[in-house]
């Protein structure tokens, strides 16, 4: 994501991205990873963008958002708290570190919390079984997690923020 930027610039950028590709129909998947760099996430708007610059139908691009999860159409926290619920992960208890961050920050599934600062979403394997149950915060990965040590992971991300 880039919060410094204006909608504007986002989309300035996300033109010449566009305008580079030499066969833009053929890169709608490299675009719209550009386009949810850019914005952390695919709103309608943006969507509309990418087809009207490409010149196919907004539905075509609704498609291919909706048919691969790594793309989001909703808004996600600063931190993004992707929480493996895998088998290696399960068997270990990833559903009690799942439902303790969802205690902890009063949300469900893809909502933001109130701050901002933070999203949950469960995944599947993430491909590091050794360390299950494992969470990944952005970049961060938090293996080998129990219940008791959701509480000061999420305060040392406040803490971070000097919230
Ligand atoms: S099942 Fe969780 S990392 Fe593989």
């Amino acid at each position: 994501m880039t919060p410094n930027m204006t909608n504007e610039e986002k989309y300035a950028l996300l033109e010449d991205f566009i305008n580079q590709q030499e066969n833009k129909s053929t890169s709608l998947i490299a675009i719209l990873h550009y386009a949810q760099e850019l914005f952390d996430y695919l709103p309608n708007d943006v969507q509309t963008f990418v087809a009207q610059k490409i010149g196919i139908p907004t539905a075509r691009v609704y498609g291919v958002v909706s048919f691969y999860s790594f793309f989001t159409t909703k808004p996600r926290g600063k931190y993004k708290i992707n929480i493996c619920l895998g088998t290696a992960c399960f068997v270990k208890g990833s559903d009690k570190i799942y439902n303790e961050f969802k205690k902890q920050l009063s949300v469900e599934d893809g909502e933001v919390t109130q701050d901002g600062l933070f999203s949950i979403h469960p995944v599947r394997c993430i491909g590091a079984c050794g360390l299950a149950p494992v969470v990944m915060i952005n970049e961060d990965v938090h293996g080998m997690l129990n219940a008791k040590e959701v509480a000061p992971i999420i305060k040392s991300y406040r803490d971070k923020e000097g919230m």
